[in-house]
């Protein structure tokens, strides 16, 4: 189904891990729709993961970067515009993870070194990254930058943890930054609320399996897969959405509107 939408559009995307990854998903999609495309992941993360492979069938370079530190990001974006011969029109922020998840600490007793790391890496890295692209005019007027979050920055879901906060501090930023790109070169700043999707960051969180299980039977549509949120990424990368921005966009197959389905009420029923 790939119509060009993003031919002669340059990215960088962040965070394909393994091939369930979501950005793993967006760069083949981006690919296919014409574009060209720089991929970043962590130095651990590149170490562990599958991200040649993804490379290969792209077609694109890799270049390293800890989306935490500015110095790593200055290079990210300077190297991507030298490999791709002139700025970027969109970029993905597929990242998260928390600390206090990975050991398991429950919400009522966190680790506050773990809380702060995790919301510097989840969060405050899309933040870094806006800047450094700002600061260094990296971005084409109406380039589209983008980032994935979750329905728990609105409602809660006791497993996410300090999850949670990690994504209402960046789906925020998402807003500020985006009022003062777009006043600078309207450049669009969204977040994609996704559903539950079968991931390595997915799956870290406690009870996943029933998570995605319930999700999928509340949404009148069932859960969003990887692929159609890159589909919906390509969308937002696109000409066809110019003034969007500032806004978290749910991709969720109707599960943020619904209150109860049929489905929970039969499995209910039945007890
Ligand atoms: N899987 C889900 O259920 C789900 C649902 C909604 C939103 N999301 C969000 O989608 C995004 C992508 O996650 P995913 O599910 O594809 O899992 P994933 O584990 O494949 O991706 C997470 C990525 O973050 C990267 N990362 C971690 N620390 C980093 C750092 N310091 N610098 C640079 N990169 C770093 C990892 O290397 C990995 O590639 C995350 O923001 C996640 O919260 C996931």
């Amino acid at each position: 189904m790939a119509n060009n939408l993003l031919k002669g559009k340059k990215g960088i995307v962040f965070g394909a891990l393994d091939n369930k990854s979501i950005a793993w998903k967006v760069a083949l999609e981006a690919v296919a729709n014409g574009a060209e495309i720089v991929l970043t992941n962590a130095p651990i993360a590149l170490r562990m993961g599958s991200i040649n492979e993804l490379a290969s069938q792209c077609n694109a370079k890799i270049i390293p970067a800890d989306a935490t530190s500015l110095k790593d990001l200055e290079h990210l974006f300077d190297a991507s515009m030298q490999e791709l011969n002139g700025k970027i029109d969109f970029v993905l922020h597929s990242i998260g993870m928390s600390v206090n998840v990975r050991k398991k600490r429950p919400y009522t007793d966190l680790n506050y070194d773990f809380l702060i790391k995790g919301l510097d890496v989840s969060a405050v890295s899309f933040h870094k990254m806006l800047q450094v692209a700002f600061k260094m005019d990296a971005i084409n007027d109406f380039g589209s930058i983008l980032a994935l979050t979750y329905i728990a920055a609105q409602r809660t879901f006791p497993d996410y943890n300090d999850m949670a906060e990690n994504k209402s501090y960046l789906e925020s930023i998402a807003r500020s930054f985006g009022y003062h790109y777009g006043k600078h070169n309207n450049v669009r700043v969204n977040t994609i609320s996704q559903s539950p999707t079968m991931t390595t960051a997915g799956s870290g969180v406690s009870g996943f399996d029933a998570f995605f299980e319930y999700a999928n039977s509340i949404s009148p549509m069932g859960n969003a897969s990887s692929e159609d949120c890159a589909k919906y990424c390509i969308s937002l990368f696109s000409d066809y959405t110019k003034m969007v921005t500032m806004q978290n966009l749910f991709h969720d197959g109707g599960f943020s509107s619904t209150g109860v389905s049929q489905d929970i009420i039969d499995i209910l029923q039945k007890k």
